[in-house]
């Protein structure tokens, strides 16, 4: 799961450089500047050890790396993600502004832009940045006499940052703190400022006494704890954006029996029988909280797809791949919702899980953790 991060050699780095840079400017129409730039990298690469994408290369190659995405159904817009280069951040606060900034300009007034933000990537085997956090907004999860208050998901995480100092308001929504590490120095954390958290309020559309189970959730899942490889080089703080299918929130982070565990007390909202299996409570909770979800963010005016849309989505993006001349790989069992999988496409076909580059993969987790 998580491969440790490949150290390449020059000659391995310049190949890996080289591949890239073919198929990236082949990409763009640009195949003309191929052997100025091949020269160029292989003059860098001999001399330092290293080298430097320019700002185009980074832009394409973070979309191709979206593209290859196995486990996203939400590629088809792999080309609109806005790539921000914060290279020149070199100490933990002006990571925590970048990052800041990031949130600001995803979150966009609640039309959610994908966005990813670049780090300064290893130089010669160094890691210069890495972000503790799993995404850039999380809730905290704290153990106590009554179970976990917050999220099950982020007790280790929490663990750590009250280690730190940081002492959380112990709601079951409480967001964490930035968590940076430069190079390998001990990591500063960071309170985010409120005003750049959009969160929603989960209410159903027909049934008034949802708002009372007091849910709600955040409006941007910025995923900032893995590594982004382009071209031989290794991003890892390299923090990117999508916006939620319903289905993440409502069908795993407030259903699942080790997360937020919502069902039951969604089913005796509703009156539903819990005393037998065949009654089917549990589909009936689950698809009434994705009908409040979508539904709330869709009233608070934040971008949001289900999972039938995401599904098409994903078809249209098949089809234009193979217009491309492109395989599409994918992970089959990331792909499917997990809401009625067989009302989509994609439970009745499969696919290639072939790994391609550039390509973002899971980092050793820096703290403690319970191996989930
Ligand atoms: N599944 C994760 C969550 O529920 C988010 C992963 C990224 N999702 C996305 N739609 N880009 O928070």
């Amino acid at each position: 799961m998580h491969a440790a991060v490949p150290e390449y050699d020059r000659d391995e780095l310049r190949q890996q450089a080289e591949t890239f840079v073919r198929q990236c400017y082949t990409e763009l129409d640009k195949e003309a500047e191929i052997e100025p730039r091949l020269a160029e990298i292989r003059e860098s690469i001999a001399e330092t050890g290293h080298y430097e994408h320019t700002f185009e290369e980074l832009e394409h190659g973070a979309r191709m790396a979206w593209r290859n995405s196995n486990r996203c159904v939400g590629r088809l817009f792999w080309q609109t993600l806005d790539v921000i280069d914060a290279r020149d951040c070199d100490d933990a606060e002006s990571v925590h502004e970048a990052l800041c900034h990031h949130l600001e300009y995803a979150t966009n007034g609640g039309d959610i832009q994908p966005t990813i933000t670049l780090f300064e990537p290893m130089v010669r085997g160094e890691r210069q940045v890495r972000i503790w956090n799993y995404q850039l907004v999380r809730y905290a999860g704290y153990e106590t006499d009554d179970g976990v208050v917050g999220d099950p998901d982020e007790l280790e995480f929490t663990k750590y940052c009250r280690s730190r100092g940081w002492e959380g308001e112990g709601t079951a929504f409480d967001v964490l703190p930035h968590v940076i590490q430069i190079r390998d120095r001990e990591p500063e954390l960071f309170e985010i400022p409120d005003d750049l958290v959009l969160e929603v309020p989960i209410r159903h559309p027909e049934y008034d006494w949802f708002e009372d189970l007091d849910l709600q959730w955040y409006a941007v899942p910025v995923v900032s704890n893995m590594r982004l490889e382009i071209g031989g080089l290794q991003y890892t703080a390299a923090p990117f954006n999508g916006w939620y299918m319903a289905t993440e929130i409502a069908a795993r982070n407030l259903a699942d029996e080790d997360r937020y565990d919502m069902l039951p007390a969604v089913a005796d909202g509703i009156g539903l029988d819990t005393s037998r299996q065949r009654s089917l409570w549990k589909d009936e909770a689950v698809v009434e909280l994705n009908r409040a979800v979508l539904h709330s963010f869709e009233r608070d005016g934040v971008t949001i797809v289900d999972h039938h849309t995401a599904a098409e989505q994903f078809e249209a993006f098949e089809t234009r791949e193979a217009e491309a001349g492109r395989e599409v790989t994918g992970d089959w069992s990331w792909l499917i919702p997990p809401v009625s999988p067989a009302t989509t496409h994609i439970f009745h076909k499969t696919y290639d899980n072939s790994i391609e580059t550039p390509n973002f993969f899971y980092q050793e987790p820096p703290y403690e953790d319970d191996g989930q």
